[in-house]
C-alpha cells in the first residue's frame, strides 16, 4: 500500500502547500494521491473545473460514478440540473469554479469519514485562496458543514447569507437531493435567483432581506458563528458555534 503523508501533522507539508501559487501547481502537489484509503478504490482523482479567476465557486459533496469516471465534477445527473441552475441566472460552468469537499469518490457514494475530510479539505481550502471567490456557494449538507464550520444540516441553513473571511457563503440544497423531489426542485431555483442578487451586489447590507415563500423569516446575512446558534436544532452544540469562528481558508 502507498505511504500516506499527512497534511495535518504541523510538519513542513502544510507550509509548503500555503507556498503553492496556481492551480496547476496544487494538482501537481495532490498527485497520485494516497493520502487517505479513497486513493485505493477511486478511478480518478477529481481535483476541480472552470475559471480559475472566478468570482463564484460551488463546493460540491465528492464525486460520484460519472465523475470518478470522467475526473470532472458534477457531470452526471446532478450536474445537468446544476447546469440548468446555472443557465437560469445566465450563467454557465466555465464562468464559474467547481470543485469538491472530497476529491475522490467514496465507495457506493457513502458519506465522506472524518479522516478523508482531514485529509483532503487543506486541498481545498488552498483552492478557495487561489481562486480567490468573492461568492461560494455550498451544495449540500457536507460542504455547508465544513465551510461554516458548523454541524447543523442543510435544510436550517439555506435561505441565509454567510460571511467567513471577507466571502459570502450561500448554502445551498445540493442538486441530487432535488432530482426526485419537486419541492426541493423549485428551492433550488428560487436560492439561485437569491445567488444571483448575492453576485449582483444588491444583497451586500446585513439588513438586506427577500421575502420566501419556503423559509419563515427572511433571507438574512449572518456571521458563520450563528450557523450554529441562531436556531435551536437537536445537533447544534457551543463546541459548533466555536467552530463557526475559525479561519477556515
Ligand atoms: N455530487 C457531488 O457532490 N459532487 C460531484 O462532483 C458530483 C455529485
Amino acid at each position: 500500500m502507498a505511504e500516506r503523508p499527512s497534511e495535518n501533522d504541523g510538519s513542513g507539508g502544510a507550509a509548503s502547500l500555503a507556498a503553492l501559487s496556481d492551480l496547476d501547481a496544487l494538482r501537481d502537489y495532490i498527485g497520485d494521491c494516497h493520502r487517505c484509503p479513497l486513493g485505493d478504490t477511486r478511478t480518478t482523482l477529481v481535483f476541480g473545473v472552470g475559471d480559475p479567476t472566478a468570482r463564484l465557486m460551488f463546493v460540491g459533496e465528492a464525486p460520484g460514478r460519472n465523475e470518478d469516471l470522467k475526473g470532472e465534477p458534477f457531470v452526471g445527473a446532478a450536474g445537468t440540473l446544476l447546469d440548468e441552475l446555472l443557465a437560469s441566472i445566465g450563467l454557465v460552468r466555465s464562468e464559474v469554479y467547481i470543485a469538491n469537499v472530497l476529491k475522490c469518490r467514496p465507495p457506493g457514494n457513502r458519506d465522506p469519514l472524518s479522516d478523508e475530510m482531514a485529509s483532503c479539505t487543506p486541498f481545498l481550502a488552498q483552492q478557495v485562496r487561489l481562486i480567490d471567490p468573492t461568492v461560494i456557494a455550498t451544495l449540500g449538507n457536507w460542504a455547508t458543514k465544513y465551510m461554516l464550520g458548523t454541524e447543523r444540516g442543510i435544510t436550517g441553513l439555506r435561505g441565509r447569507l454567510f460571511r467567513v473571511n471577507g466571502r459570502q457563503i450561500v448554502p445551498i440544497f445540493h442538486p441530487a437531493a432535488a432530482l426526485y423531489d419537486r419541492t426541493k426542485r423549485d428551492v433550488l431555483f428560487e436560492d439561485f435567483r437569491r445567488l444571483r442578487s448575492v453576485l449582483d451586489g444588491s444583497l451586500e447590507s446585513a439588513e438586506a432581506r427577500l421575502p420566501s415563500a419556503h423559509v419563515p423569516g427572511s433571507w438574512r446575512m449572518q456571521t458563520s458563528g450563528e450557523a450554529a446558534d441562531t436556531e435551536h436544532d437537536a445537533d447544534t452544540t457551543a463546541a459548533d458555534a466555536d467552530a463557526g469562528q475559525q479561519t477556515l481558508f
